[in-house]
């Protein structure tokens, strides 16, 4: 899909205050992705490269993000309104003739099907002035009710806290979503006044006065899931809760196995291969990517880490940025690699911290396997070779070597590189005395009765 003739412009100017957090409302992530990134996604998914994003003052976060997207950055310095809001984009949009389409940043579930829906209403034969998104809800609250006509045409939006009873019992709802005529959308924001209940430029106005010019408005329904706005911490946690159930949806779709899929969390960048299994409990943060045929045990942690084909995770097992699991690995419980790259066939998998590391192809890592990678100043690198054996309870203190096929002794405390084929072992000799145990016991039983 491309839309060349349409601009969006999205709101993200409020100051969230409910939200009572130092990061703009905007920011807040859905999924580990800024709510704003999942509505620039949207206008990805339809085509339309020509945005604006209207930011509050001092907003720098959501200025870079939406700079990052190729979207141009206007500053809203007093919030007088949504019309108020969507004004400040013009001078971005200065020589732009297309359609403008509004979206508010701290609403991101909206799917494209449903946008798409509105813009083809315009192209349709009627051309609606405005297309604005609504949706069905038992109990609309603050929303602004869309007002309709017997054919269905939208006569006018009242926002809440002006409506007279009979409008509050409209359960149609305004999203807020609305693409509006280029040909006179300006012009008509322009003469949005503030002599209402909150003294704001409302934009929902916009089509009253297109109809007052003898224009048509329509209305595009979606489900009320897609709207729900962000205004608190409870409304970003519902919001997520659907999010996930999405990205849930669209894993199993896509031939991932997942024994009880409510009790396993995403990231909105998370990629699976097909016959992907994931047993119960298992978070990915941003930046994952799985390969085909991984099998990924209960209660596994992951964050921008790479898996390859037919590698085996957890249970418990926690990748952190920059591990990179190779072609059948395997990383068993209680296992920790950062920083790594885990070579094909090598297994690691037992109680075992991997930094800076690279585990050669087909090595075996003992239990309790310790890469001492960082002394309180630097990191430095270990690097252990292709099918070398490191035996439990092992320190490697970095930066080191084990070279290919070397055996590494239990227990050692490895300082120095260990060449190719050779045996490294660091722990002391071992001494027995015979029956010093049984004399032991008698010497401390005789004492203790003594004292008593
Ligand atoms: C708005 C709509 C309402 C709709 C609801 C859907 C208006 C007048 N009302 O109400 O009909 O049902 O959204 O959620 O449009 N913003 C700015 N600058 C401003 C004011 C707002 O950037 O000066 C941004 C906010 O950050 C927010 C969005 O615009 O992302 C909506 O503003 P908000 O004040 O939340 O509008 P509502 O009262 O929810
Ligand atoms: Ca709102």
């Amino acid at each position: 899909m491309s839309e060349a003739c349409v601009a969006a412009v999205v709101l993200a100017a409020g100051l969230g205050t409910r939200m009572k957090s130092n990061l703009p409302k905007v920011m807040h992530p859905v999924c580990g992705k800024p709510m704003l990134g999942h509505v620039l996604d949207l206008l990805d998914d339809l085509g339309i490269d020509r945005r604006v994003v209207v930011s509050g003052p001092g907003m720098d976060a959501v200025a870079a993000l939406a700079e990052a997207a190729g979207a141009a950055v206007a500053v809203q310095v007093d919030r007088l309104g949504t019309a108020h809001a969507v004004l400040a984009a013009k001078p971005a949009l200065e020589g732009f003739t297309g359609d403008i389409l509004v979206a508010f940043g701290d609403t991101p579930l909206v799917r494209a099907e449903t946008v798409a829906a509105a813009l083809d209403l315009r192209k349709g034969a009627d051309a609606p002035a405005v297309v604005v998104l609504g949706f069905d809800e038992d109990e609309p609250e603050a929303y602004g009710r869309l007002i309709l006509d017997d054919d269905g045409n939208l006569l006018r939006i009242v926002e809440a806290k002006d409506a007279t009873p009979d409008e509050l019992a409209v359960t149609l709802c305004n999203s807020g979503v609305m693409l509006i005529d280029g040909g006179v959308a300006w012009r008509l924001l322009s003469a949005i006044g503030n002599a209402n209940a909150k003294g704001e430029y409302y934009l929902t106005d916009v089509v009253g006065l297109a109809r007052a010019e003898g224009r048509t408005c329509a209305v595009v329904e979606g489900a009320s899931e897609e709207f729900l706005g962000v205004n608190s911490r409870a409304d970003l946690a519902l919001v997520e809760a659907i999010a996930q159930d999405r990205l849930r949806a669209r894993a199993l779709a896509q031939g991932v196995t997942m024994t009880d899929p409510h009790t396993v969390y995403f990231s909105a960048d998370t990629q699976l291969g097909r016959d992907v299994t994931i047993e119960p409990f298992v978070v990915f943060g941003p930046g994952v990517v799985v390969d085909d045929d991984v099998t990924i045990k209960a209660f596994c942690h992951f964050e921008n880490a790479r898996v390859a084909r037919g590698a085996t995770l957890g249970p418990y097992a926690r990748l952190r940025p920059g591990a990179d699991v190779g072609v059948g690995a395997h990383i068993g419980n209680f296992v920790e690699i950062k920083k790594s790259i885990v070579e094909d066939g090598a297994k690691v998998n037992h109680l075992t911290y991997i930094g800076d590391a690279r585990v050669g192809a087909g090595a075996n890592i003992g239990a309790g396997t310790i890469t001492c990678n960082y002394d309180g100043f630097n990191k430095s690198l270990t690097d252990i070779g292709k099918g070398a054996f490191i035996g439990s309870n092992t320190s490697l203190v970095a930066p080191v070597k084990v070279g290919d096929g070397a055996i590494v002794g239990a227990g050692s405390v490895v300082t120095k590189d260990v060449p190719a084929e050779a045996l490294a072992v660091t722990r002391a000799p071992q001494k027995v005395v015979e029956g010093w145990a049984a004399r032991f016991r008698e010497r401390m039983r005789a004492l203790k009765s003594k004292k008593s």
